[in-house]
């Protein structure tokens, strides 16, 4: 079979500060990689604000977006640039629900991840939801790469 490049996609990956302070990193790049997905880039970094800004441009007025703003800036995240066929709605599939505690057994949020009463969803992961979007947030996390 010839393999075809045409939905070769790229997804910007974050652990977010819960996901990483609870040590879970290596669980969530485990399933990532045993998905068959590749690393390309890999970097643990304490978000600034501007770039937490341009991440959750569409967030911005909501209810959460000031506590997720400080949710994000509050220790490091992970960030990962993982490459393949369809790894945007892939990686989506494996992250699960926004809502931890709705988010099904088998899922990232839904195995490792539930609600802690606070202001904001803690859910480990982000993924990005769209060609448009792994474009614009790869160019927040890796400038050389966007
Ligand atoms: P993400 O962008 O982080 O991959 O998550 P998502 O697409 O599943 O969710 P989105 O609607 O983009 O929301 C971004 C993040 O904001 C937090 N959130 N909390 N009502 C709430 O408490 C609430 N709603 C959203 C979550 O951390 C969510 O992932
Ligand atoms: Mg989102």
């Amino acid at each position: 079979m010839t393999e075809t490049t045409d939905t070769i996609e790229r997804s910007l990956v974050l652990v977010k500060p819960d996901g990483y302070a609870r040590g879970l990193t290596g669980e969530v790049l485990r399933r990532v990689e045993a998905k068959g997905y590749r690393l390309v880039a890999l970097r643990v970094l304490v978000p600034t604000r501007d770039q937490l800004v341009a991440h959750y441009a569409e967030h911005q007025g909501k209810p959460f977006y000031e506590p997720l703003l400080e949710f994000m800036s509050s220790g490091p995240v992970v960030a990962v640039l993982i490459e393949g066929h369809r790894c945007i709605e892939g990686f989506r599939a494996l992250a699960g629900a926004t809502d931890p505690t709705a988010a099904l057994p088998g899922t990232i949020r839904g195995d490792l991840g539930r609600d802690w009463g606070v202001r904001v969803q803690q859910n480990i992961v982000h993924g990005s939801d769209s060609p448009e979007s792994a474009a614009r947030e790869t160019t927040i996390w890796f400038p050389e790469h966007g």
